[in-house]
């Protein structure tokens, strides 16, 4: 199978409202794939639609070569998914919730204790087995979650903004164990809002009111989305002066980053014409994620219809 996911014109509409329009990917076997975008802009109702939870309006697409509209059951059955709410049982042990989830995904009595025991070591949870679920913290319960979801060992994993509201070293530790799963031939999808998270996808796709924007390696959306010279600078009140400064002719655009500002120039040669109007020095960055990823949201909203 060439992908393990892929779609054509995949649409979504609520009454009037196009949710995801006309978005077209596809996933390697293997790949983690980022699936980047601001708020409502179309992340979860995708998946929603890939896990075969979510009826397409119009359009088509596969995963593991199953029909999105024809064969969601099968699809059901062959993937993991960690949704964005997703649900333990508070007053279930570690083991119990395992335990749980390999019932639904009807894991024979024989084999779950060995499940379980693998999920347990690979969600870091050793020692934990009897704490109940709503006693651990943010990161243990979302490697708790990961573990229910991967239980049955699917093929494909979505998972939709796993790390959101848990400490940076969790989200790490938790990435490590995508990157494992990913390395020994799972697909997984993963929407993130972490810069640092989509840096380490293999792929990543941005969207922006439904429509797929940009699609590419993040050294490739590093080095092609960002036209100009971009630079740092930091000068008292900044904030307040980034709309300020994107008045200026040569100037492309500007983002606020804590407490620097990055301005886009035309080219080099009007950094010097930057310095003297605000009297800082403005030194040349090369750009990041987060650089892209702002750039890519300003665009879709200026040229929307
Ligand atoms: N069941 C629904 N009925 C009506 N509108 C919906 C429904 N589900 C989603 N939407 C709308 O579709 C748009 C896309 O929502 P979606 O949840 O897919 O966005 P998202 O990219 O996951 O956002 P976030 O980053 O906040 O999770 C939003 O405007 C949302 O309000
Ligand atoms: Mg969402």
């Amino acid at each position: 199978m060439e992908y393990a996911v892929s779609t054509r014109d995949l649409t979504r509409k609520f009454g009037d409202f196009t949710a995801v329009d006309r978005l077209t990917i596809r996933i390697r076997p293997g790949e983690i794939y980022g699936f980047l975008g601001p708020n409502g802009s179309g992340k979860s109702t995708t998946i929603r639609m890939l896990c075969g939870i979510l009826e397409p309006t119009s359009g088509s697409g596969t995963v593991l070569g199953y029909d999105l509209a024809g064969e969601p059951e099968k699809i059901k059955r062959k993937i993991g998914y960690m949704s964005q709410k997703f649900s333990l049982y508070d007053d279930l042990t570690v083991y119990e919730n395992l335990d749980f989830y390999a019932g639904l995904y009807g894991i024979s009595r024989r084999e779950r204790k060995e499940r379980i025991g693998e999920m347990i070591g690979m969600a870091m949870l050793t020692g934990s087995e009897n704490v109940l679920a709503g006693n651990l913290s943010g990161g243990w319960k979302q490697r708790l979650a990961l573990g229910c979801a991967i239980i049955s060992r699917p093929a494909v994993l979505f998972l939709d903004e796993p790390t959101s509201g848990v400490s940076p070293a969790s989200r790490r530790h938790f990435f490590k164990i995508i990157r494992g799963l990913a390395s020994r031939g799972t697909t997984v999808m993963v929407t993130t809002h972490f810069m640092d998270e989509a840096e380490r996808c293999h792929s990543i796709a941005f969207i922006s009111e439904g429509r797929l924007i940009a699609n590419d390696t993040p050294e490739n959306l590093k080095k092609n989305v960002i036209k100009g010279c971009l630079v740092e600078i930091e000068i008292p009140g900044g904030i307040n002066r980034a709309a300020d400064l994107e008045k200026l002719p040569y100037v492309r655009e500007c983002s606020v980053h804590g407490a620097a500002i990055h301005v886009l120039l035309d080219g080099e040669q009007y950094v010097r014409d930057l310095e003297a109007y605000t009297g800082a020095r403005a030194g040349v960055i090369t750009p990041s994620l987060d650089d892209v990823f702002i750039s890519l949201s300003r665009k879709r909203r200026r040229t929307a219809p």
